[in-house]
């Protein structure tokens, strides 16, 4: 089954808020989703504790270089797709993580702090592409973009990323107060509640863009509907 991972090794550059984004709508849409939570702040574990049960999403806590492949391994048959939310600092999980990724996606936020710690990451894909011949497709995906302006810093960071050739997605992710709220309430965007969430719509909208985008780029085929938490199972 598919692995997508989400890296930057800077800290705050978007990867949990991400990681829900994508895992909650592709749940949405029917497909089961694993995550790998392997932050050690557990960020979006809490957020699963507060969830509830969500049909279709299940979540791994303790993940480590030691037990990564093997909880992807055991989880092969009720899931669609893995989706691995990495720490935001240089870490040996980092190319292990990497090197078991179908695709990885580097989330970025127009600044240059942003841009580093996302070239890190494609410095370990090209080690890994030239020294071990292990080609990993990979994307990045602009973060926190201002639906009303495009900064001067963004801008500059799409240039140094053209001229670099690398690949970057088409749906950027929205600065949205939903994307922020759903850590504190728990659950989905479609739980929330659009007369207190401002642009839940637009939201809504943009996740199901982005998600159709990795999609396209990620065949996933859905299997038996599953309704059991794994961390409950553990
Ligand atoms: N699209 C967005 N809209 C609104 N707020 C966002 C968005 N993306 C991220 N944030 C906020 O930015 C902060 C950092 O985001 P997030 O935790 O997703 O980054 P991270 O890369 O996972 O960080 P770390 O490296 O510490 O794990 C959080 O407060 C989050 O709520
Ligand atoms: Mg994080």
């Amino acid at each position: 089954m598919p692995v997508i991972t989400f890296a930057n090794t800077k800290g705050g550059a978007g990867k949990t808020t991400a990681v829900l984004i994508l895992a909650t709508e592709l749940a949405r849409q029917g497909y089961r989703i694993t995550i790998l939570d392997a932050d050690p702040q557990h960020w979006i574990s809490r957020w699963h504790d507060i969830s509830g049960t969500i049909p279709n999403l299940s979540v791994i806590s303790y993940v480590t270089m030691a037990s990564i492949q093997q909880h992807i391994t055991e989880n092969q048959d009720r899931t669609d797709c893995f989706i691995i939310d990495l720490p935001g600092t240089r870490n040996p999980l980092l190319a292990t993580a990497l090197g078991l990724s179908d695709h990885v996606l580097i989330p970025i936020q127009g600044c240059a702090m942003d841009a580093r710690g996302g070239a890190q990451v494609l410095e370990l894909l090209k080690y890994l592409s030239d020294k071990a011949g292990i080609e990993i497709p990979h994307s990045v995906v602009l973060t926190r973009v201002n639906s009303l302006v495009t900064t001067r810093a963004l801008l500059s960071v799409k240039m140094l990323l053209a001229e670099r050739q690398v690949h970057v997605l088409g749906t950027p992710i929205i600065e949205r107060s939903a994307f922020r709220d759903i850590f504190d309430c728990g659950g989905t965007l479609t739980g929330m509640d659009p007369a207190k969430v401002s642009n839940l719509d637009k939201a809504m909208e943009n996740a199901r863009q982005f998600a159709d985008e990795v999609t396209r780029y990620v065949p996933l085929r859905r299997g038996r509907p599953t309704f059991r938490r794994l961390s409950d199972a553990a």
